[in-house]
């Protein structure tokens, strides 16, 4: 029998059976429903996208995988190569692994050994209010979303801070000394509430990272390729370490990425084998997560995706400009995201099932209904998706 993410079993409704999926559209055995989440944020091609699958077709006649322990293939070493031109600075150093939680733990663990490694003791770890980094430990421990993680108290390793200068200001004049990175979502906070902040907040937290030598880590697994409206936010603000799974590739295949810079680079780079990074995951460099990546890769920058993100935004705020209701807190766009916050979590009760009946998938949480669509989405399809949104406010 399977387990559910994030259900109580016992009360769970029967999820809607996939029978098909093409392009934006998911097809269960009775409905045609627009994919206004990209299952989880990750499907920016949209499904079945024909070169996407003959990528995947095409390596899996070679081999579908092979450890990278002791051995190494073409696609691994093509993406790795392509990551290096494609993100900025000198984020040029590529850790592979199968999730974007375990992409994390290794941003992590980075962080810590670069100190332990140049004989410094620096065991704090300072994280936004309401981040989310995944669901594994570190990753729980660093995320301040007690829906998710009320389970795990303990959090004697992490300082939270809101998305304010100056409580930035502060926890670096106290704790500077004792904190190994700064992991942060930046712009959006997404499982957190698709959260919305400033650039000048990242770009204050740049210079502090820099002066006390705190490693400045982007989790950039919801907000890479395109989300926020920038290709990554690293492109405006550098980070040490930048972490990116979802999108990477296209959501086809499990996969994610932790690329360090040079300096981070360079301080397990020794002659000392205990400064190397012990980690390393069987499926880290999947062969066939790799070939769809760097194909993936080859289509955002061909089809200009950006530009597809640009309109996704302008019609977002052309369709939701005037739209308010009482029970509505605050409608949040960036980018490919739009978030409609309501007061009480009630509000949203059925919206699932409503817009199921309308040819929509939408999977609001919390108080939050939210739309994250596919890139390829057509003008009439994304209105359609707000019209259902409204709908359900106009009953
Ligand atoms: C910002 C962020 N980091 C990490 C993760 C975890 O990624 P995965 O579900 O691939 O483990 C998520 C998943 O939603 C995420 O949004």
């Amino acid at each position: 029998m399977i387990w559910y993410p994030y259900e109580q079993m016992k009360t769970m409704k029967e999820p809607y059976k996939i029978i098909d999926a093409d392009g934006v559209y998911l097809y269960t055995q009775d409905q045609k429903l627009i994919d206004s989440v990209s299952s989880w944020w990750c499907m920016i091609h949209g499904y079945k996208h024909p070169e996407l699958t003959e990528a995947i077709k095409e390596q899996a006649d070679h081999f579908c995988h092979v450890m990278l322990g002791g051995l190494t293939h073409d696609p691994v070493q093509k993406l790795s190569k392509k990551l290096e031109e494609f993100l900025p600075g000198d984020l040029d150093y590529c850790f592979f692994s199968d999730s974007g939680s375990v992409a994390v733990e290794v941003s992590l663990k980075m962080a810590l050994q670069y100190n332990t490694n140049q004989g410094r003791k620096r065991p704090l770890v300072l994280a936004l209010e309401h981040a989310y980094h995944g669901d594994t430990f570190k990753a729980m421990e660093v995320g301040d979303d007690e829906d998710y993680h009320f389970a795990f108290e303990e959090k004697a390793g992490v300082v939270h801070i809101p998305t304010e200068i100056a409580a930035l200001e502060d926890v670096f004049e106290k704790y500077h000394d004792k904190l190994n990175c700064f992991i942060v979502e930046p712009l959006l906070q997404g499982a957190g509430g698709m959260r919305m902040y400033d650039i000048d907040f990242l770009k204050r937290a740049r210079e502090l990272c820099t002066k006390y030598d705190v490693l400045l880590i982007f989790d950039e697994v919801a907000t890479g390729f395109g989300r926020t409206g920038n290709r990554f936010v690293a492109d405006l603000v550098l980070p040490d370490i930048l972490v990116l799974g979802k999108a990477l590739t296209g959501g086809y295949i499990g996969h994610a990425v932790t690329v360090a810079n040079h300096k981070v680079y360079d301080a397990f780079y020794s002659d000392n084998d205990r400064h190397a990074l012990m980690h390393g995951p069987t499926f880290m460099g999947n062969a066939l997560a790799c070939a769809v990546a760097l194909k993936g890769i080859e289509i955002f920058e061909r089809e200009d995706y950006m530009s597809k993100v640009k309109r996704i935004e302008e019609i977002s705020r052309r369709e939701m400009a005037d739209f308010t209701d009482p029970r509505i807190r605050e409608v949040r766009i960036m980018g490919g995201c739009t978030c409609v916050e309501v007061y009480d979590p009630k509000t949203l009760e059925g919206f699932k099932q409503f817009a199921y009946e309308r040819g929509v998938f939408s999977r609001p949480f919390l108080s939050y209904m939210y739309s994250m669509v596919p890139y390829v989405i057509k003008e009439e399809e994304l209105v359609k998706i707000f019209d259902t949104m409204k709908e359900w406010f106009a009953m």
